[in-house]
C-alpha cells in the first residue's frame, strides 16, 4: 500500500525481538485486508519497558505485543487488566485507549481457538492433562478451567511448580513419573514443556493408557508435527499442531488495534512458517 502518512501502529516488544514471526504474521493480515497501517519489531531492553509504554501513548501508538522477558513486567506496568491477563499473571496484548493501557492475555483464547479449529473440540465438562508448570502452562490451565473443563491436572518435572499452580488455579497436580498412567480416562493431552522442540530433548511419554477419542496437542510448533503429535496419530488420536495457538493468539490484538477481525487460514501459515 502506497504511504500516506495515516498509518495505524502497533509493534512487538521483546528483547531479543529478532525473532518474532508476529511481524510476519499481522504484516500478512495488514497486507490481506488492504489496511492502512503497520506493525514493527520494537527491541526494548530489559529495564526499559516503563519508558516504552509511555512511548507507544505518546507516539500515538493503537497497542503492542509483549514478549520474553517482558510479559510479567507488562502486567504491572498497565492501568487496567483483563480477568485473563489477571489470573494468567502476564500481559501479551496491549491497547492504547483513551485514558491509559489496557493489558490482555490472547494465549488462553489463542489455545482453545486452535483446539476448536483443529479438531472442533472445546474444553466442557472435559478431562484435561497438562505436562508442564512453566509460564506458558499457566494460560493453558487458566483458560481450560474458564472455559468449564471438569478436570484440569497437572504434572511437572519440578513437583512443586505444578502444586503451586494446582493450588492457584484449583486444579489437581500428580508426580511426573505418574505421566503415563494419568493418561487414563483424559480428553486432552497437551505438552507445554519445551521436550521435542529442536535442540531439546525428548519428551518421554507413553500414550499406552490414552482413550482413542482423545485430543492431543502440543505448544511446541518447531517441528510443526512433534514426536508426541507423531505418537499420538500413529495410534489414531486427533491431533492438533502448536503453530495455530500462536497464530489465533495474534486476532484479539489485531482486530482491537486495526478493526477488522482477521482470519487464520493456509495463507497465513505459510506466511508465518516462512
Ligand atoms: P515457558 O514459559 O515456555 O512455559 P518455562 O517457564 O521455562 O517456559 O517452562 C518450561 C517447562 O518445560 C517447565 O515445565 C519445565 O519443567 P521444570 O519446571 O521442572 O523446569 C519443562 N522442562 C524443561 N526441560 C525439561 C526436562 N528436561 N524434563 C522435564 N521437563 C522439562
Amino acid at each position: 500500500m502506497r504511504p500516506t502518512g495515516k498509518a495505524k501502529l502497533a509493534g512487538v516488544i521483546g528483547w531479543p525481538v529478532g525473532h518474532s514471526r508476529s511481524p510476519l504474521l499481522h504484516g500478512h493480515w495488514l497486507e490481506r485486508y488492504g489496511i492502512d497501517g503497520a506493525y514493527v519489531p520494537l527491541a526494548v531492553e530489559p529495564g526499559c519497558l516503563e519508558a516504552a509504554l509511555q512511548g507507544l501513548i505518546a507516539l500515538g501508538f493503537r497497542g503492542a505485543n509483549v514478549t520474553i522477558p517482558h510479559k510479567e513486567e507488562a502486567l504491572r506496568l498497565c492501568h487496567r487488566l483483563t480477568p485473563g491477563a489477571e489470573a494468567i499473571g502476564a500481559a501479551n496484548t496491549l491497547i492504547v485507549e483513551a485514558d491509559g493501557i489496557l493489558g490482555d492475555n490472547s494465549d488462553g483464547f489463542g489455545f482453545l481457538a486452535n483446539l476448536e479449529e483443529g479438531a472442533g473440540w472445546n474444553p466442557e465438562g472435559k478431562r484435561c492433562l497438562v505436562l508442564g508448570a512453566g509460564g506458558a502452562s499457566r494460560a493453558v490451565i487458566w483458560s481450560l478451567l474458564d472455559g468449564g473443563a471438569a478436570e484440569v491436572l497437572l504434572t511437572n518435572r519440578t513437583a512443586s511448580r505444578a502444586d503451586s499452580l494446582a493450588e492457584q488455579f484449583g486444579a489437581a497436580a500428580c508426580p511426573w513419573e505418574a505421566r503415563h498412567s494419568a493418561m487414563d480416562g483424559m480428553d486432552l493431552v497437551v505438552n507445554t514443556t519445551s521436550l521435542g522442540m529442536q535442540g531439546q530433548g525428548p519428551l518421554e511419554l507413553s500414550l499406552d493408557a490414552l482413550p482413542a477419542t482423545a485430543v492431543v496437542t502440543d505448544l511446541v510448533y518447531t517441528p510443526l508435527e512433534t514426536e508426541l503429535l507423531r505418537a499420538a496419530r500413529a495410534r489414531g488420536n486427533r491431533t492438533v499442531d502448536g503453530l495455530g495457538m500462536l497464530l489465533h493468539q495474534a486476532r484479539p490484538g489485531f482486530a482491537a488495534w486495526f478493526g477488522v477481525e482477521p482470519l487464520v487460514d493456509e495463507a497465513l501459515r505459510q506466511a508465518v512458517l516462512g
